[in-house]
Parts: structure tokens; C-alpha cells; sequence
């Protein structure tokens, strides 16, 4: 059914076609000026153009052309050629009254629904994650929610980092601690332990020394570097030892993305993508793709016809035979565009990736690795501290995706202290809430901002129960859904939804009106912050509402319960917008 303005542009559009010119100008938004009307449309102006009339004559036709002319108390022209358009209130409820009796509360579902794969979170293996996964998740999840609501086949995958150098330096780390471990035997026979030789405290502890290790020292990085090539081609007991570290690491991030209430259809890593290598680099090489340089293989991307600026080559292989990033995600998606079948591929990954991802898409398209499939990096700016420069702990290392999140947990949980809020409900519910509404403050504050900007992180800020925060829409939807409690237990229901008697409840309704243009927005654009700026501007709407018009103190029934049921919409709406950015609503608050 689409939102009030669709419904709006289709009707002007008819009266643009009904005098011989484009219906694409009969196009409605919401007016600028709303004391000259709700809507507008200001197409007979490029039409006028185009027509070499008079834009004022052209406005003039369409208006008298226009189709259901009971819908609106007011039609009118001003400066040299806007329609201005105002609904009468029976047309705004009635237009409402539909939205309700729509489960999908007026978003119409995609045309031409897709197998869409969202390659989001890509934590790596012993590393713990920071701010910039958290970015990823957060977003990345958010798209996977939205694609899901539009009706597409969403195949989410967390594209695990386990198969970098990074895997090599762990092997010798473990073989400088434990030397007598059956890995680094090459004449042992098997089978090998099935109890982990660590713990995922012991490989965060683990990469970053010999990390640093690797950087001062280069017969270690040497070494890490031959044992990420052995790995890579099947060395047994570095596998078996690799698989351990994935696994354990696995557990904890299984955890993690659990507590964020972030989920993934797949769980496959880099090193899935291995089996495929071979047989593509020989490919490669066959028709003339891949190329040797200094020892190793490459792509090179050079500016092709049509092709756009020059591109450093895509390194496929090094000259000591380990394969790299950019060949896992080529192999990886070979495997989604051939076994998934996905007609699209989102990559929500740090801006900062942007040439990696150019050269990828550019060498896909080249070798015929994409086919038809549409590729595109989603990119988002970084989360700073106060200082302006990329979020650090107080000590100046990366910020922990756990503790972070633990810290905005205590936040909430000492402001409702403070706010009085929750007292009385037990110990167990209290923190419940507080970690709903501290996922809640650190999601919103992040989908909050357009994607690309960069943002600072500020708990303070974040947590509040007012403004345009988390908490605060959260609370918002409390307080709905405790109304409507209360007039159930009075015995009351909502009913007919009528035409508004009053100015904050018509602005509530025509706000209502605009969900699904939030919704195709955000679609569009791969960009949350539409949902997230509706959401604000709803409960506010919301609240100038409920301030003038006194629900259950209202003696004429027949309006009290348009009221309750005005309000049963409402929340629905939040709870809609909330539920696809991520974020859960407890019960009270
Ligand atoms: N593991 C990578 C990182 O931490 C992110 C992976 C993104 N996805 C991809 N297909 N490259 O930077």
C-alpha cells in the first residue's frame, strides 16, 4: 500500500499523464512549509520546461485534472507553480485505519526479491573484537533485517579472518610455549589430542606477542610466514592445531554476537574458501588473467576500457607460495555467486578497506568470477574517542567489543539507579533491563549517524533517557505498551480509529503516514540512520500527543478508544522500526 506520500504520487502522477506530460513529475514529499499544506509537488516546474508552458499553467492543468478530489480539504498553487496538497482528516484515518489492517504496517514488500548475501562482523581468530567489527555487526546486522523485511533471501555470513599470516604466527607461539606438543612432531602418526591445548585467554594473550615479536625480529616473522604456508598446504599437525584455534575462538565469538542479539546464517571463514584455491589460480593462469611478478602471481587491474582509474594488481599468490586476503575473498565469492546463488553481495567492512575491496570487485568482474552479480562494499567511517583519533581504552590499547559493552551496561544500570527507574523489580529483571538498554544506547548511537560519517564515542551521551538516544525510544515504547496495559485492566480496547480532533494527533497521524518512505530509504541507501531519524521524530510526535490528548481520562468513549487504538499503532510502528535496527524493548522499565 505504500506510505501517505506513494499513495499521494501515484494520484499526481495519473493527473500529469491525463494532460500529456511525464507522470515521473507528479511526485509528492512532505511539505516544507506545512502552514501552505501537508504535501507538495513541484514537478510542473522541469514539466513546464520540457512542455515550453508556463509552469503556473502547467500546475494549474494537473490540479484540474486531479482524481479523487474528496480526499483533500485544500488544493492549491503558490509561488510560480508548487502544488500544495492537504488531506482531509477522514482521509488521514482512513489512510491510517489501512496501515493497521497491514501486517506489514504499509511497507510493501521488493519487487523482485533477490538471494542477497551480507558479509558482516569478520572478526579474526585469537584477535578479540574491537570498535570497528562492533560497527560492522551492529550495521551489518541491521541490513540483514532490513533485506529480510523487504522479502529478500538474506544469507548472512560471518566471514571469519583464519587463514592470514596471523595463523602461522600463532603455530610458532604455540610451538616456542609448548615444543612438545605432538604438532610439530612430522613423524607423529595421529590421531592428535581432541582437548585444546588453550583457552581463548590465552590466544588474545598469545597474538599480540608474538605479534610484536614478528615486527622487531625477522627470522620469527620468517618462520611464521613458512608455517602459514605449510598450514595452508596441509601440513597435519598444523592443521589440527589450527582447527583448535578456530574452534576455541568460534566459542567465544558464538558468545559474543550472542549477547548482542547478532545473528549469522553461515559461520564459514576464509580458510573455507581453500578447496576452490587451486583449480581457480590454475584458471587464472590458463586464460591469462594471472601473471608472475617478482616471484609471485597477480592480477593486474590496470585501467581497462571503461574500467575507471588504475588499480594496483591483486596480489594472488606470494613468491613463497601463501595465498592472501585478496585471493580468499576472490574463491570465497566464486563459492557465493556459483553454490549460494546470490545475486548480490554486501561487504560491510571498514572504509578504510575501500582500494581492497576496488581491486577484488574490479579482478570478479575481469575473470568472470562474479557473473552477473551485483557487488558492493558498504562502507563505514571510525568510531573516535573524545580526543577526534580512533577509539582507545584509557591505557591506549583496543577497545574490546566485550568490555566495551560492559561499560555501557554499568552506565545504564547506575542512571537508572539515579532515575529511579526499575526500583522495586528483583535483581535479576533490573539487569536484565540494563543490558537491553545498554545494547540499546551503544546500537542506536551508532545507526544513528549516516554510516560513512565518523562518530565519538560517548557513553555519557549515549545512555540518557532523553533525546535522541536508544534509552530514550526504548522508554518510549515502555510507556505505550504501559498505557495499554493499564486500559486493559480497566477493561478498555481500542477502537474505530476516527479522524483527528485535535493538532498534536493529526501531526502524529501524517508522521505514521511516513514509515515506509523511512523504510525504502534506508533500503536505498543501505543506510539505518533513515529508520533511526523516523523513529526520533515519531516519538516525539508521540509525546506532544499524549501531552494534549489524555487518554484515559477522556469521557467520550468512542474517542478514547480511537486514542487507545491510535496508540496500539503507534507502538506497533516502534516496535517494527526498533525490532529492524537490532534492538529489543523489555517488557517494563
Ligand atoms: N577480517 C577482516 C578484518 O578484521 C574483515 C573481513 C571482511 N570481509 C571480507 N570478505 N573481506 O579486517
Amino acid at each position: 500500500m505504500g506510505s501517505l506520500t506513494q499513495q499521494l504520487t501515484v494520484l499526481v502522477a495519473r493527473s500529469f499523464e491525463a494532460c500529456g506530460l511525464d507522470p515521473k513529475f507528479g511526485e509528492v514529499v512532505v511539505s516544507q512549509r506545512p502552514e501552505l499544506g501537508q504535501f507538495q509537488c513541484n514537478g510542473a516546474l522541469p514539466a513546464a520546461r520540457i512542455a515550453r508552458k508556463s509552469p503556473r499553467d502547467v500546475a494549474q492543468a494537473v490540479v484540474d485534472a486531479l482524481s479523487e478530489r474528496a480526499w483533500f480539504a485544500d488544493v492549491s498553487l503558490a509561488g510560480p507553480g508548487f502544488v500544495n496538497l492537504t488531506l482531509t482528516d477522514e482521509a488521514l484515518a482512513a489512510f491510517l485505519r489501512q496501515t493497521a489492517s497491514d501486517e506489514r504496517l504499509g511497507c510493501d514488500p521488493a519487487d523482485e526479491p533477490e538471494v542477497v548475501l551480507i558479509d558482516f562482523g569478520g572478526p579474526n581468530v585469537a584477535k578479540a573484537m574491537h570498535v570497528g567489527h562492533l560497527r560492522s555487526s551492529i550495521i551489518g546486522d541491521c541490513l540483514q533485517r532490513l533485506f529480510r523485511f523487504a522479502g529478500h533471501r538474506v544469507v548472512s555470513d560471518v566471514h571469519l579472518g583464519d587463514w592470514g599470516t596471523q595463523m602461522g604466527m600463532l603455530i610458532c607461539e604455540m610451538r616456542r610455549r609448548r615444543p612438545d606438543l605432538p604438532y610439530f612432531d612430522a613423524g607423529f602418526a595421529g590421531p592428535y589430542p581432541a582437548e585444546p591445548p588453550v583457552t581463548i585467554d590465552d590466544l588474545e594473550q598469545m597474538y599480540p606477542a608474538v605479534s610484536a615479536r614478528c615486527k622487531e625480529d625477522d627470522v620469527e616473522a620468517d618462520a611464521a610466514r613458512q608455517a602459514t604456508v605449510d598450514l595452508q598446504e596441509g601440513r597435519p599437525g598444523y592443521r589440527a592445531l589450527w582447527q583448535h584455534f578456530v574452534d576455541v575462538s568460534l566459542a567465544g565469538l558464538r558468545r559474543d554476537f550472542g549477547r548482542l542479539g547478532v545473528t549469522f546464517d553461515l559461520w564459514l571463514g576464509e580458510s573455507h574458501a581453500h578447496s576452490r584455491i587451486a583449480a581457480l589460480i590454475e584458471r587464472l593462469k590458463a586464460q591469462g588473467f594471472a601473471a608472475r611478478s617478482e616471484g609471485a602471481w597477480i592480477v593486474p587491474l590496470g585501467a581497462g576500457e571503461g574500467e575507471g582509474k588504475e588499480l594496483p594488481p591483486l596480489l594472488l599468490v606470494k613468491s613463497d607460495g601463501a595465498v592472501l586476503y585478496g585471493t580468499t575473498d576472490l574463491a570465497t565469492l566464486e563459492e557465493r555467486v556459483q553454490d549460494v546463488g546470490a545475486r548480490r553481495v554486501l561487504y560491510v567492512v571498514d572504509q578504510r578497506q575501500a582500494l581492497h575491496f576496488q581491486q577484488v570487485f574490479r579482478a570478479a568482474r575481469l575473470t568472470g568470477v562474479a557473473g552477473e552479480t551485483a557487488l558492493e562494499h558498504i562502507a563505514f567511517g571510525t568510531v573516535n574517542g573524545p580526543d577526534g583519533k580512533p577509539f582507545k581504552t584509557r591505557t591506549g590499547g583496543v577497545m574490546r567489543l566485550q568490555d566495551l559493552i560492559g561499560l555501557a551496561v554499568e552506565q545504564v544500570a547506575r542512571r537508572m539507579e539515579e532515575a529511579g527507574v526499575a526500583q522495586g523489580y528483583s535483581e535479576e529483571e533490573r539487569r536484565d533491563i540494563a543490558h537491553k538498554v545498554g545494547l540499546a544506547a551503544v546500537k542506536f548511537a551508532d545507526l544513528s549517524n549516516h554510516r560513512l560519517s565518523n562518530y565519538i564515542f560517548d557513553l555519557d551521551k549515549f545512555t540518557r533517557f532523553e533525546g535522541k538516544t536508544g534509552p530514550y525510544l526504548q522508554y518510549a515504547a515502555v510507556r505505550i505498551q504501559s498505557i495499554l496495559r493499564k486500559a486493559e485492566e480497566r477493561g478498555l480496547a481500542p477502537g474505530e480509529l476516527l479522524a483527528p480532533s485535535a493538532t498534536a494527533e493529526r501531526d502524529l497521524m501524517l508522521r505514521m503516514g511516513q514509515l515506509p518512505d523511512a523504510v525504502g530509504a534506508a533500503l536505498a541507501e543501505r543506510a539505518p540512520n533513515f529508520l533511526c531519524e523516523h523513529l526520533y521524530e515519531l516519538s516525539q510526535a508521540w509525546s506532544r500527543f499524549y501531552q494534549q490528548c489524555h487518554i484515559l481520562s477522556e469521557p467520550d468513549e468512542a474517542r478514547r478508544d480511537s486514542w487507545l487504538a491510535l496508540a496500539a499503532l503507534c507502538l506497533r510502528q516502534i516496535q517494527l522500526v526498533l525490532h529492524l535496527l537490532g534492538i529489543e524493548v523489555p517488557e517494563r522499565m
